[in-house]
């Protein structure tokens, strides 16, 4: 699969699309399908980037097409699958941000649920331009069960009110979902049992731009990064979407001097996401 180029790829897709709501039209419901080897190990890895460019390829963005107008990886919904009852579907079949919440409020699927009091799933609007994704929650966020509210939470809040816009004009989220004891850092684990909620969170949100805040996600949306000192204000490609790494607020409060590189890179950050198409 990942050898193909990508508009075979999507004719391919769309010729299964078409052919599945052929099924679907004359009635069909179930549809068994006999896992494939190599695509069961790309889900179990959430690896769907590997349709398109590879996630660290840098590549200029496109200009952003509104939403509603752009093909959505893989929505069940249109393929026509049904789930059977009771059983779990995976995130990638879910279909509405809300939905994709409401599987995730009591996830205990790594050791950090057992210990948050509310699941910060994220928030904003559901159909961005820009999409913030932040470390994990600390204390403050997990009692709200919102991101970024605390500290570090109302700088992140000025910049996005510098920029022109509101919190409701964004969506701000994390790469964990729960807090972290001590708020230490997010372990390898935690953040790959959390990897597939922020990928289809990416996907159903479809946002012109990402901006990554700190390192946990630049290494998430980039492995291969050498770290945000070096990366931060240059723009890479994650699948479809680009991407523009900058610092974390919790950085600049104990940096100040920094404010005015990171203010450049959400200036930089408000030119990609807002340009016409
Ligand atoms: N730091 C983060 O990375 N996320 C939050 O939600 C709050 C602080």
């Amino acid at each position: 699969m990942a050898d193909l180029p990508s508009n075979e790829w999507m004719e391919l897709l769309e010729a299964l699309q078409r052919r599945l709501a052929a099924l679907a039209a004359d009635g069909m419901r179930w549809l068994n399908v006999a896992p494939d080897p190599a695509m069961a190990a790309a889900v179990e890895q959430d690896s769907l980037p590997s349709q398109g460019a590879p996630p660290d390829t840098v590549a200029t963005p496109p200009a952003h097409t509104p939403a509603a107008k752009r093909p959505r990886p893989g929505e069940p919904a249109q393929l026509g699958i049904a789930m059977a009852e009771g059983a779990r579907p995976h995130p990638a079949s879910i279909a509405t941000i809300d939905s994709l919440h409401d599987h995730y409020r009591d996830c205990l699927n790594c050791k950090l649920g057992a210990g948050r009091t509310n699941l910060v799933f994220g928030t904003g609007n559901d159909h961005p331009r820009l999409m913030f994704i932040g470390e994990g929650p600390g204390a403050e966020e997990d009692a709200q069960g919102l991101p970024f509210v605390g500290r570090a939470g109302a700088l992140l809040t000025d910049l996005i009110k510098a920029m022109g816009l509101t919190r409701a004009d964004v969506y701000i989220t994390n790469v964990v979902k729960c807090r972290p004891p001590e708020n230490r850092t997010p372990q390898p684990d935690e953040i790959a049992s959390c990897r597939p909620i922020l990928q289809r969170q990416i996907e159903l949100l479809d946002p012109a731009l990402i901006v990554t805040l700190g390192n946990a996600p630049l290494k998430v949306l980039k492995p291969s990064a050498a770290g945000i000192t070096r990366e931060r204000g240059v723009q890479f490609m994650y699948a479809d979407w680009p991407v523009l790494p900058t610092f974390h607020p919790a950085y600049l409060l104990r940096n100040p001097a920094a404010i005015a590189t990171c203010w450049a890179d959400f200036r930089h950050a408000m030119e990609l996401a807002y340009r016409q198409t």
